[in-house]
């Protein structure tokens, strides 16, 4: 697959920044009693994509079914991240082929990045004709006339990663206590091993003061907690010749009073000291920080192109520490880069040890096609990459159940968002830290910010009772 070259450094003009307005000419009796079933695989963005593509949904007249047979149109939004996305995309798409069976006019569509590749776009063109609509992730603005144009052939429409800026978009938001809030676009960083630069493009930042306006609406709706949503969130701003830093954005965003201010993904080398201070000093930005290690080896750092050393993540991580009282702080770690010796790996267990994460998602490094890191003859077999990660994966959990095991008997804020999944007498919510807390006797709590005291402590999640 040949990947465009983007790297050639870029500053945007406000006139590539396209305002778009939904709702204005799209007719909601065009698919009146029709219902809609959307898959979601990845991260926040995608997540967040989602709402918008309901949202463009609902504006034709579909409303939303959680069962796909009795969908009218399916839409699946993809992951691209690692190669295990392939096998989820081409599973559910033979459920929606058998659906079709029953259901001749169900419209299928994929959209998402994978949607973004080539020659996934290739295969799904000549073996699964019976998927009608594919849409990236630069023209989801695009979805109500890709629906309206669709006459029995298959449309596709795929930008290539130059990609814009949409403002006064909609979202059918999952939840009326928090809300996802987009600030950035696309990636600049370019790691070798990362294929996110190639399906959502070279870094766009919104306005800082649309993004304000969106928050403040938020807050004006009831809304209880953001989060500040990019793929690298402190690179913000940074291709503008006139915008603010992520550390002013943020503390922007926490001046609108918003109770809870989050934001993910932070990288490690756009990490400022201000940052620390306005996370430091304001009680409403939560004490609670993503910082992606990726490897613990220098070496290993070096060819993955993070721009940081062991040494400095550890800099950094101390200070975070030092200046944000009681702050939990998670990551990603990627084990099995190629050629990673046993040596390399024990220096990223070295970090874990040192900085006892409070979770950790792991992964083994999956070649993406047309990335650096995909194109070096690996050496490292699989068994002993998984090995390194079922290792690494004891040692998160250990330090998972040592951190949760902290708040036992603390009384801590909690914001309450719904019923428990796994107990209905519970409710669910989030510390300021993020940590998952099933209450009891909180029942008439949905929507509130409560002290509740700490009962019991799991790896992966608290019980509490409402003070
Ligand atoms: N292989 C394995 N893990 C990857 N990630 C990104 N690209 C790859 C890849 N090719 C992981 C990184 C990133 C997280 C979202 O996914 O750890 O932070
Ligand atoms: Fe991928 Fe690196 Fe950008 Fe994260 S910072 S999205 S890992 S290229």
């Amino acid at each position: 697959m040949n990947l465009p070259d983007l790297k050639a450094a870029k500053k945007r003009t406000d006139e590539e920044v396209e305002y778009v307005n939904l709702d204005q000419k799209y007719d909601k009796n065009t698919f009146a009693n029709q219902k809609y079933f959307i898959r979601t695989y990845g991260c926040q963005m995608n997540v967040h994509d989602s709402e918008e593509i309901a949202a463009r949904l609902e504006s034709l007249g579909f409303t939303s079914t959680d069962e796909l047979e009795n969908a009218d149109i399916v839409i699946l939004n993809t992951c691209a991240i690692r190669e295990n996305a392939h096998e989820k995309l081409f599973g559910f798409l033979g459920r929606c082929k058998h659906a079709k069976k029953d259901k001749k006019n169900m419209i299928v569509g994929i959209c998402g990045c994978m949607a973004q590749e080539e020659n996934v776009v290739n295969e799904i063109m000549t073996k699964h004709k019976y998927v009608d609509i594919v849409f990236g992730t630069h023209n989801i603005h695009e979805l109500q006339d890709l629906i309206l144009k669709k006459n029995k052939k298959q449309e596709i429409n795929v930008y290539s990663c130059e990609g814009k800026v949409y403002e006064n978009v909609d979202y059918k938001r999952d939840s009326n206590i928090k809300a996802w809030v987009n600030i950035q676009y696309g990636c600049d960083k370019f790691c070798t091993y990362c294929i996110v630069p190639y399906t959502r493009g070279k870094q766009r930042s919104r306005r800082s003061c649309m993004i304000i306006k969106e928050v403040e609406d938020l807050v004006k709706k009831g809304y209880k907690e953001v989060t500040l949503l990019g793929q690298n969130v402190n690179a913000y701003g940074k291709e503008l010749d006139d915008e603010i830093s992520f550390a002013e954005l943020l503390q922007k965003v926490s001046d609108t009073g918003i109770p809870r201010v989050r934001f993910v993904t932070s990288h490690p080398w756009d990490f400022t000291d201000e940052m620390i201070d306005v996370i430091a000093k304001n009680d409403n930005v939560m004490p609670y920080i993503h910082l992606p290690l990726q490897s613990g080896s220098s070496r290993i750092l070096k060819l993955m192109g993070r721009r940081y050393t062991k040494e400095e993540y550890l800099e950094l991580y101390k200070k975070i520490r030092e200046k944000v009282k009681d702050c939990s702080i998670t990551t990603d770690i990627i084990v099995g880069f190629p050629n990673e010796t046993e040596e390399q790996f024990q220096d990223t267990l070295d970090v874990v040890n040192i900085c006892k994460f409070d979770s950790a998602f792991t992964f083994i490094f999956s070649p993406r096609e047309g990335t650096p890191a995909a194109q070096i003859d690996d050496k490292v077999d699989l068994k002993t990459k998984e090995d390194r990660l079922h290792r690494l994966n004891e040692l998160i959990n250990k330090y998972s159940l040592e951190a949760n095991k902290k708040y036992l008997d603390k009384t801590v804020k909690v914001l309450i968002e719904g019923p428990s999944e796994k107990d209905p007498n519970k409710v669910f919510g989030y510390t300021e830290t993020m940590k998952l807390v099933n209450v009891e006797n909180a029942k008439d709590k949905i929507g509130e910010i409560v002290d509740v005291k700490i009962t019991d402590a799991k790896s992966f999640s608290l019980d509490g009772t409402l003070v």
